[in-house]
């Protein structure tokens, strides 16, 4: 019998600001039903001026640190693909702010809104290797295109901090995974842009065929067949996304998709990606984070995941929700990030959408505009500065 691996807790953290799609609707002359309904959003979360990814990591971990301890964890991966730097990882500023123990190793990994899942996977062969070490796997990005394109209404930001452990408390990721990789221009982002250029029409198509792709491969791997999952969590660019990537594997297997087996299969994953827009690599565990708060007792079924990033690479793989998940979730706490976000007007959100760190090597503070945990400060002499709130 393998040893179970798996989850062991799971929180995240989102901007300080939310944006609706009617007022995006309303400053650019769409049809509200297209955000609502064809893309799937309510609103997206924009970071304040002195948040980014190293803040959003930090305040999604810190409860996890609280809750368990940072003794046991030996290794910190941060996956994203909005980093801040091209030679530091931004998990060592998370490592910092933090306090953990110096004797980590800390890693940034980037693969389009894949990265997490190749941490998560990592994680496992650490945490085999010797089991009583834990891994602190986290994602975070900030989702940016350029104003007025199509890719706007998909923007959004937010961090999800996840525990890897062995006997994990929530979800037990099992063997095989089933991957899929090919060498596609369908979203990317060069080093000297600070937004994200996509072919929309392509990347759908690029993300059903990696799907299609990964779950190829996890079938021929001895994986099990569709009807044994009781749930998918599907990367989420826009929440109809996992409908039309259900549909898309349901249809590959011969499934008949007239009935709300779509909807049954991913409808409860979608509730926080809704509000949240585009969170990249923290998407698919997002969605896990609202199937666990949101579904009836998930307890010995298993979830299906497929995470994508564009370029592309995608996994599919499951895992099996364990006994007593529902006394360590974090339902409240999840709620009120999103809750908790203050509504921004369009002149707002354009302001913040062009603010950009100085680079001309000067001391400069950043407003103070976030009511979270850290905050970057400012910039001096090229370097981020951070402090906790
Ligand atoms: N009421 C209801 N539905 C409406 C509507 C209305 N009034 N008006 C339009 N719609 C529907 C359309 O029929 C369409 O539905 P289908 O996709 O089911 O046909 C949907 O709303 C979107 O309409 P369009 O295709 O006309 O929208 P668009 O041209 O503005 O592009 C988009 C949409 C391609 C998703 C664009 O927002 C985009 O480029 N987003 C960024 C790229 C992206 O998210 N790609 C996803 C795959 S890549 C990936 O997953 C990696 C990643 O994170 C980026």
């Amino acid at each position: 019998m393998p040893l179970p691996i798996g989850i062991h807790d799971l929180s995240f953290a989102t901007g300080e600001f939310a944006l609706p799609h009617t007022i995006l609707a309303a400053h650019n002359g769409t049809e509200i039903g297209k955000y609502h309904v064809g893309i799937g959003q309510e609103s997206m979360s924009i970071p304040a001026a002195d948040e980014d990814i190293v803040t959003l990591a930090a305040t999604a971990a810190a409860p996890v640190v609280a809750r368990h301890g940072s003794e046991r964890i030996r290794t910190v991966v941060l996956a994203t693909e909005s980093s801040i730097d091209q030679a530091k990882s931004a998990g060592v500023y998370v490592h910092s702010l933090l306090g953990l123990p110096s004797a980590t190793r800390v890693v940034e990994l980037k693969q389009a809104c894949y990265g997490a899942t190749a941490g998560l996977q990592f994680a496992i062969g650490l945490v085999q290797r010797d089991p009583a070490q834990q891994v602190l796997v986290i994602a975070s990005d900030v989702s940016k295109y350029d104003l007025d394109s199509p890719g706007e209404a998909t923007q959004g930001a937010a961090a999800v901090a996840m525990l890897v452990s062995a006997d994990p408390g929530l979800v037990r990721i099992e063997d095989p995974s089933g991957l899929f990789t090919a060498d596609v221009m369908d979203f990317w982002r060069p080093n000297y842009r600070t937004t994200a250029l996509v072919d929309g029409k392509e990347s759908i198509d690029a993300y059903l065929q990696a799907a299609e792709g990964a779950w190829k491969d996890y079938s021929e791997q001895d994986g099990h067949a569709l009807e044994q999952f009781a749930a998918f969590c599907y990367h989420q660019p826009f929440t109809k996304m996992a409908h039309k990537a259900h549909r898309h594997l349901l249809n590959y297997c011969g499934h008949d998709t007239q009935g709300d087996d779509v909807t049954r299969a991913v409808g409860r994953t979608t509730a926080y990606n809704r509000a949240i827009g585009n969170s990249y690599t923290a998407s698919v565990y997002l969605g896990l984070a609202a199937l666990l708060d949101q579904a009836d007792d998930l307890t010995g079924r298993r979830i299906g995941f497929l995470s994508y990033g564009s370029g592309s690479v995608a996994e599919f793989f499951g895992g099996t929700v364990v006994a007593g998940y529902q006394d360590r979730l974090r339902t409240e706490a999840n709620i009120e990030a999103v809750s908790r976000r203050r509504p921004i007007d369009y002149a707002g959100y354009r302001e913040l959408h062009e603010w950009a760190l100085p680079d001309d090597g000067g001391d400069h503070a950043t407003p103070r505009q976030t009511t979270g945990l850290f905050r970057l400060s400012g910039i001096s002499g090229h370097k981020r500065l951070y402090q906790a709130c």
